[in-house]
């Protein structure tokens, strides 16, 4: 029997988080964690003027990042994919973007904070080349009652990264 022929999947691209995706941005959040941010957090995000991007495939969402400049830093406060798409590069292939980004704006350092309970994402960045510096004591939410300390993650941006 003859292989059906599949649609190729539209091309993955990145853009700038506007307003028009906040409902999609706050709805995948809330898949994606246990303690997920408000879209008011991702509002407030876009006002402040922090660089967010979406990461596209045709219209449909992927995942998206929130990245805050500082003076020879960047913080990024979020970055996630759709439970239903990871494993397959995505967070690297934002992680690249916003690295590049970051460089090009004259960042030295990433920076970030992850849950201790988070061993993908902490494995992933070290994969990534992030090194533990610190660990802030308490610093999430985990129940009504309890609070969850968070690992401290930082990158040097060498001139490649931005390539
Ligand atoms: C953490 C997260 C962003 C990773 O996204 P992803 O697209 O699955 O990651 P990638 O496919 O780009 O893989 C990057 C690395 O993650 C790790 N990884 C990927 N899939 C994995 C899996 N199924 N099991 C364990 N580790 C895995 C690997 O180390 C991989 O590195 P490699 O490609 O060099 O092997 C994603 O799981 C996510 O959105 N999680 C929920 C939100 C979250 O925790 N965000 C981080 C908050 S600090």
């Amino acid at each position: 029997m003859n292989a059906v022929p599949q649609p190729e999947a539209a091309p993955l691209r990145l853009a700038p988080m506007t307003e028009a995706w906040l409902d999609a941005v706050a709805a995948l959040e809330k898949q994606a964690y246990t303690h997920p941010w408000s879209r008011g957090n991702f509002t407030d995000s876009v006002v402040a003027g922090y660089h967010a991007c979406v990461l596209l495939q045709g219209q449909a969402l992927r995942g998206y990042y929130v990245l805050m400049k500082g003076l020879d830093e960047a913080h990024l406060l979020n970055i996630t994919v759709d439970p239903g798409h990871q494993g397959q590069g995505l967070a690297r292939l934002m992680l690249d973007d916003l690295a590049g980004w970051s460089a090009r704006q004259g960042a030295q350092w990433l920076w970030l904070e992850v849950r201790t309970s988070n061993a993908r994402a902490r494995r992933m960045y070290e994969r990534y080349g992030f090194k533990e510096v610190g660990v802030r004591r308490n610093y999430y939410p985990l129940s009504a009652f309890k609070r969850e300390d968070a690992v401290v993650m930082s990158l040097p941006l060498s001139a490649g990264a931005a390539a």
